[in-house]
């Protein structure tokens, strides 16, 4: 394999030897999260109010979707604004951008979206169990100077949802530019947590949304995919802990919640905390759906985009003055596993920024990364004891389920679900409300990882087949698992040659059909048309 002076020859260079890429060195540039010295930025934090201010929601919302700015990178003085678009609302007297919003299992939630933007969009309320009109499918995106009426009971137990745009073939390029952010659901289960190792949203609970994008020259975002990013996913070079670039935090010697949000459009993170050369370990306690049975205590985790991982991390396991570093390890991306794609010879030489064909981010998939710095300060040292149990997690039962096939594909140069590319009118199949369904998800060896991730319902993963080493180096569980499977899921990544295994039950108190989807949270692949109705019949 030649040496890569640049990132461009990285993609499509040849067959399957990703991860020695991976390993080799790349040029740097400001902001390079591969530079440890590059973190300093302190890391946003939420308040009560303003940009990503923790809401909580007591009756109705006016929620306005706005094309504004608001500054990302460091400038010579202050942040560079960059063009920016913003769900706005002001509640209980304060004014939100992109609020963080909190509300209790069992409450009503009622909001209304004004469009102001200058194309459609819609709000999809990710991994809420809502009836189909309130959960945002792009069939009810609204035009501009339209408004949607949402009002649903929020049936999903505590946890980490989130909520994004989903306008169909704008859902990247939306969310890319701000349309997301946090929808937290609060139950006696974590309060009991919170109570136990007294845990304080925005102190010492922190919701990390972790996202790579690319700027321009004058410090503005950039989304401009070629035809190769739009087939494969657009990735930045610029890595944002709660939109802060290279951010650093101070941590005192005492036991932080991380929610993690993969909110990225195409990138996968292997997640890790180093010190040093040492992995330290870190303990999952919670997956998509809230909290899981038992603290798993891990050295290492995969987030795919859409999917949340809720950690305890021991600050205090270092000593004070030391920086514990958030990272991204390296992986073998899986990208390249086929033959080489058509047109694409020659690119070896090719190292240019945004030449045609050729990925623009300098910082490709798999390679090792820092996404966080942690700064271990003194202070007390608290050592927090973990509750035995969390929660409680039932699993599905699986007797008389309905067994089902669901096949990914790659047929000229797209990426399909079952053989079929979405339509927004069309049903690709029917399942019976109350039923129990087994999902097989399959992904051929030729191809990419796929996050697949299901509206409407929580599944449970039953079991992982034939999946690469790097995952099933850390599959502790049965059935090929990792502590990411556990609990209840929305969104599970499928690597090549793997097929994932997953429950779902598909009782709801709704009336009638209800229509939801099942698509790649690559959001270029959705917006490609990775992506497929399914109807519950009532
Ligand atoms: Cu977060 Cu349909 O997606
Ligand atoms: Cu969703
Ligand atoms: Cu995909």
């Amino acid at each position: 394999m030649f040496q890569l002076a640049g990132v461009a020859a990285w993609m499509y260079s040849g067959a399957g030897h990703s991860q020695e890429v991976a390993a080799v060195p790349f040029r740097h540039y400001p902001l390079d999260p591969v530079d440890a010295a590059n973190f300093r930025q302190k890391l946003f934090v939420p308040s009560n109010n303003g940009p990503f201010g923790v809401l909580d929601v007591v009756g109705p919302l006016k929620i306005r979707v706005t094309a504004a700015s608001f500054p990302i990178l460091p400038g010579p003085k202050t942040p560079i604004p960059s063009p920016f678009l913003l769900y706005q609302t002001e509640h209980a007297g304060k004014a939100y951008q992109n609020p963080i919003l909190r509300i209790e299992s069992g409450s009503r939630f009622t909001a209304s979206l004004d469009n102001a933007l200058p194309e459609p969009t819609i709000i999809h309320w990710h991994g809420l169990h809502t009836p189909a009109a309130m959960d945002g499918h792009p069939v009810n995106t609204i035009a501009p100077g339209g408004r949607y009426e949402y009002d649903f009971t929020v049936r999903n137990r505590g946890g980490t949802y989130w909520y994004h745009t989903h306008a169909h073939g704008l859902t990247a390029k939306q969310a890319y530019n701000g349309l997301a952010s946090f929808f937290l659901v609060d139950d006696d289960d974590q309060r009991r947590l919170a109570k136990a190792l007294d845990l304080r949203l925005g102190v010492t609970d922190l919701p990390l949304v972790i996202q790579d994008k690319q700027f321009d020259a004058q410090g503005k975002l950039r989304y401009q995919p070629n035809a190769q990013e739009s087939m494969m996913g657009w990735l930045g070079d610029v890595v944002l802990a709660n939109l802060t670039p290279n951010a650093v935090q101070t941590v005192t010697p005492r036991t932080y919640r991380l929610r993690l949000l993969n909110g990225s459009n195409a990138r996968i993170y292997r997640l890790a905390f180093v010190t040093g050369k040492k992995q330290l370990k870190f303990t999952v306690i919670g997956t998509d759906g809230g909290l899981i049975e038992r603290p798993e205590t891990v050295a290492e985790a995969f987030l795919a985009p859409g999917e949340r991982l809720d950690v305890l991390l021991d600050a205090g396991q270092v000593k004070p003055g030391t920086d514990i570093f958030l990272k991204s390890l390296a992986f073998d991306p899986m990208e390249n596993e086929g033959p080489a794609m058509p047109g694409m010879a020659g690119m070896e030489h090719g190292a240019g920024h945004a030449a045609p064909g050729v990925a623009s981010s300098r910082l490709p998939l798999g390679v090792e990364f820092n996404v966080l710095k942690l700064s271990v300060t003194a202070g007390e040292r608290i050592v927090a004891k973990l509750p035995a149990t969390l929660s409680k997690v039932s699993a599905i039962r699986l007797q008389g389920a309905t067994q089902r096939k669901i096949e990914l594909s790659l047929e000229n140069m797209r990426f399909l679900i079952n053989g079929r590319t979405f339509v927004m009118d069309e049903i690709a199949f029917d399942a019976k409300r109350g039923a129990v369904e087994v999902w097989s998800i399959s992904n051929p060896t030729l191809g990419m990882p796929h996050p697949m991730h299901i509206h409407g319902f929580s599944f449970q993963v039953l079991e992982r087949l034939n999946s690469p080493a790097q995952v099933s180096s850390s599959a502790r569980f049965d059935k090929g698992r990792t502590a990411g499977d556990l609990g209840w899921k929305d969104t599970v990544l499928v690597w090549p040659g793997e097929t994932v295994r997953i429950a779902i039950d598909f009782t709801h108190d709704f009336p009638g059909d209800q229509t939801y989807l099942l698509h790649c949270h690559n959001l270029e692949h959705e917006d490609a048309g990775m992506m497929i109705n399914f109807r519950v019949q009532g």
